[in-house]
């Protein structure tokens, strides 16, 4: 198989273009014929080495990519809820394998996607399930109740605000950098608004949430924890901002009745497989009901360096896919 391999810890320019051997299904597995991998910022992180020598983490030489979607190529012993030939979407899993022209996949995480446009299944699917299960199982999102999402564009926070409406949001307000507020004037993502973060928390006035979606981290984290309304509830879910550092005070989390919770999809699906599947289709469902519109730019597998310097200079509106 063609796949893109991370050879070292480094800059993008550690990806290079190899020939693989193509991989087979054991039990409970399908392979996927890949069209489409997605980029996400976990592979960067991945790739530049911050989670160097962690036992579980990828270590170079690996394949980076967590996202794919494609058509079955084979069915491992025990599977036969797939046919071959089937358009599907894999949902994230442990952290590599996707930028690659064959996939394996746990049958559990595989959903099949019918006309779906694949670019549009594998930018939004995975993260949208990633989503229902953070706002189901850990925000405990209930009808009627309000939520801010920072990072309102980044590839996972977008999958938020749809499934937020999906469970009956009454509210959905985003935030962005100063260099996003032109595409979020034009998003047809479901926010009822979008402010710049730099100017947290004043331009919210006294405007409170009952649940925050943060996967960027720092000062936006700190700003966020005093959005909340008493009772409420923040989803620490990734770190983007890379303030790795960045210290919550428990005392505020007292005084302010407020809950922080972190969310690893990565970690939280393997223990509780069973929510995979419900998540899958309601992201189908919130993607068919128009709430997964985001700008994919669809590059191949030959300019993965380049999808990766975009990334770093923060040069994307939605996602990146990578075609083999
Ligand atoms: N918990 C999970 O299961 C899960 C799943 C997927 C991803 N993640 C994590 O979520 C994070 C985002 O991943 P992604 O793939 O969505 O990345 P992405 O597409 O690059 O989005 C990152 C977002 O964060 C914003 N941002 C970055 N630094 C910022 C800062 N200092 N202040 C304010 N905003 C900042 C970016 O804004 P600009 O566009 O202005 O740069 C962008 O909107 C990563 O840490 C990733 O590991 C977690």
């Amino acid at each position: 198989m063609r796949a893109v391999q991370a050879t070292a810890f480094g800059d993008p320019g550690v990806l290079v273009v190899v020939d693989l051997p193509d991989p087979t299904p054991g039990p409970g597995q399908i392979a996927i014929d890949v069209t489409h991998a997605a980029v996400g910022l976990i592979d960067l992180f991945f790739r530049q080495g911050v989670y160097r020598d962690r036992p579980g983490m990828p270590q170079p030489p690996f394949v980076p990519g967590l996202e794919v979607a494609g058509t079955v190529r084979a069915l491992g012993p025990d599977v036969t809820e797939f046919a071959v030939g089937e358009p599907v979407v894999s949902m994230s899993a442990a952290g590599t394998g996707g930028y690659a022209s064959v996939y394996i996949a746990d049958a559990a995480r595989v959903a099949p996607t019918g006309g779906l446009d694949p670019a549009v299944a594998v930018a939004v699917v995975p993260n949208a399930a990633m989503a229902h299960v953070a706002l189901t199982r850990i925000a405990h999102l209930e009808a009627g109740e309000s939520v801010l999402v920072q990072g309102a564009l980044g590839g996972f926070s977008a999958a938020f605000p749809g499934i937020a409406r999906q469970l009956g949001a009454s509210r959905v307000v985003g935030t962005v950098r100063a260099g996003k507020l032109a595409a979020a004037a034009t998003t047809k993502l479901p926010y009822d608004r979008i402010v710049d973060s730099a100017e947290l928390p004043d331009v919210l006035a006294d405007e409170r949430f009952d649940v925050v979606i943060d996967p960027v981290g720092g000062a936006v984290r700190t700003h966020g924890l005093a959005l909340l309304r008493p009772g409420g509830r923040m989803i620490v879910a990734g770190n983007a901002s890379e303030d790795w550092g960045h210290q919550v005070d428990t005392n505020q989390l007292w005084l302010g009745n407020v809950t922080v919770a972190g969310f690893n999809a990565g970690a939280y699906l393997p223990a509780h497989p069973q929510y995979m599947r419900p998540a899958l289709e309601a992201a189908l469902q919130a993607v068919a009901a128009g709430h997964g519109e985001i700008e994919i730019d669809v590059l191949s597998f030959d300019e993965a360096v380049t999808a990766h310097e975009r990334m770093e200079r923060r040069d994307v509106a939605g996602r990146i896919v990578l075609r083999p």
